[in-house]
């Protein structure tokens, strides 16, 4: 059944309100739309832990930087409510950036040290974008889960220490990657790329291959690890913001002489004028 479209916040508060008031356990998956199979495993991951499962499309302008691809980033609402119909969303908000943020906005979210390093570095002022929209999002809708996928390995993070340190009575639900039968992980920004920019970007997922085969030979020294990895992204990308071994829980290196039994490998690059991130996780998932 095609799911219902809305478009303003107070429509979409009013909807969900009426959900709880009927006993219905109201469901998230936030997400900028072009959706592909990885936004659907967000909202199969939902189905049964909620009743009423809401997607919502909106390319939030304030995690993008003057720099950053907004104007590009693809709209593709009708292709989406399409596919959100075979999936079982039960409805789709998908406001306008005046209705998200009218005039006289002024209000931010804002996660300190884990925002910082990685895409905190290469993008100042995306996850403060971020935790401000899915604030925003969290208050409309009221959902008692929300998924995301960890693809976005450090937004995960950031938004589970927000959800944490301000109590939000959320579950956060985690959701592996999707990948492409060769390696390459799902993103809507994959459709910017040509046949052989895409072959190209299979050095990514190759850098984690490989830094993954090197941890289960029983190398633990972080740097080894995203050496290995840097060592297959390099000569397939334009260039490089980072590929870094690290603490997944505060996504900083280890402490010098410790022997970590978790490490997260992410990459960052710049293929022509896209920019793809992946990442892998060595040792024991904490999703
Ligand atoms: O991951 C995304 O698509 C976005 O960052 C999110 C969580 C929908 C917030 O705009």
């Amino acid at each position: 059944m095609p799911p219902r479209v809305i478009h303003d916040p107070v429509a979409l508060r009013a909807a969900c309100d009426a959900a709880r008031a009927a006993g219905q356990r109201v469901g998230l998956v936030p997400t900028m739309g072009a959706l592909h199979q990885g936004h659907l495993s967000l909202v199969a991951a939902l189905g049964p832990l909620t009743d009423l499962r809401v997607l919502t499309i909106f390319v939030n302008p304030l995690q993008f930087a003057p720099t950053d691809d907004l104007e590009r980033y693809p709209r593709t609402l009708d292709d989406d409510v399409a596919l959100c119909g075979s999936a079982g969303v039960d409805l789709v908000f998908a406001p306008s950036p005046a209705a998200m943020y009218p005039p006289g906005f002024q209000t931010h979210v804002e996660v300190e040290a884990v925002t910082q390093p990685l895409e905190g570095e290469f993008r100042p002022g995306h996850f403060r974008g971020v935790t401000t929209v899915v604030n925003k999002l969290f208050n409309l809708v009221g959902p008692c889960a929300a998924a995301f996928g960890t693809k976005d390995y450090q937004q995960w993070r950031v938004l589970g220490r927000m959800v944490q340190d301000l109590s939000m009575p959320v579950e956060m639900v985690g959701c592996p990657i999707v990948r492409e039968a060769d390696g390459l992980a799902l993103s809507s920004r994959n459709r910017y790329l040509s046949p052989t920019d895409r072959a190209r970007a299979l050095g990514l997922s190759r850098g984690l291959r490989a830094a993954e085969a090197l941890w289960a030979a029983g190398e633990r020294d972080a740097a080894r690890l995203a050496a290995a990895a840097h060592e297959h992204v390099a000569p397939s990308v334009d260039r490089i913001d980072y590929v870094s071994a690290v603490d997944p829980d505060t996504l900083q290196a280890p402490p010098a002489g410790t022997t970590p039994t978790r490490l997260v490998v992410l990459i960052a690059a710049h293929i022509g004028t896209t920019r793809l991130i992946d990442n892998a996780e060595l040792g024991a998932s904490s999703h």
